[in-house]
């Protein structure tokens, strides 16, 4: 039995809405429970999210306003998939690390988007892991893991199979929180899961069952520790 975080990116589900995708998802997330294991799942916000920063940005809002706009966003997709597992969540979408918590020792799937400006998702999953005792984190991406740099911008980045967290905070572009930023991993949730020694593997979204190989400790995207 492990613990498991799984982080869907917003840009894998929701950049544009894929439902076929968010389907596969759910069905692979009740095997996984299924099977003994204990998940939370956090969405992100995707594109409507960043929409509605620049709306709010437009109406001259503050960035945190900015930011609990797009948290707003991203707890919508989660009350899709929370609807989607049915029996196995625990019926509402989760707003903080003690309703986590209680819907864990619930025995429960718990489901969630933002939690509170000033990070992104990949921070709530950072939280959630820590505050839950998980073993593993897994990021599903738009990429087939981290690369020597950005492989949207450098045809030449070469993508690695395993690094340290070290590794990966010098090859992002970003070292500290941005409202609406996109990249693989954001700067907060790299601080926590390196001082908490947990275990990140950045794979592939656009291919759920990446999300099977990563559980089961198959080689599958780029492993962080
Ligand atoms: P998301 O974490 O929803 O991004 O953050 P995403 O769509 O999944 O992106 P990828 O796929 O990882 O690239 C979107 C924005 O929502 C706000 C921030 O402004 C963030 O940049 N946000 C999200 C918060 O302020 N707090 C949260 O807890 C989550």
């Amino acid at each position: 039995m492990t613990r498991i975080v799984v982080r869907i990116g917003g840009s894998v589900v929701a950049s544009p809405v894929n439902t076929n995708l968010m389907g596969k998802y759910a069905d692979i997330i009740r095997q996984i429970k299924l099977q003994g294991h204990e998940v939370a799942v956090i969405l992100g916000g995707g594109t409507l999210a960043r929409e509605f920063i620049e709306i709010a940005k437009n109406l001259n809002l503050e960035p945190a306003a900015q930011d609990r706009i797009a948290i707003s966003v991203s707890r919508l997709y989660a009350q899709l998939f929370m609807e989607k597992l049915g029996d196995l969540g625990c019926g509402k979408v989760i707003t903080s690390l003690d309703e986590a918590a209680e819907c864990f020792s619930q025995g429960k799937i718990v489901v969630m988007g933002g939690l509170k400006p000033g990070h992104t998702t990949d921070t709530v999953g950072a939280l959630v892991a820590e505050r839950l005792g998980v073993d593993l984190l897994v990021k599903g991406t738009n990429q087939e893991g981290v690369y020597t740099k950005d492989p949207c911008k450098f045809s030449d980045a070469v993508k690695l199979d395993k690094m340290t967290f070290d590794d990966l905070s010098r090859v992002l572009e970003y070292s500290e929180h941005k409202v609406g930023i996109h990249q693989v991993i954001d700067p907060m949730a790299i601080d926590i899961l390196k001082r908490k020694h947990m275990k990140l593997i950045v794979f592939n979204g656009f291919k759920p069952e990446n999300l099977i190989l990563a559980v089961d400790s198959k080689n599958v995207g780029t492993v962080i520790s």
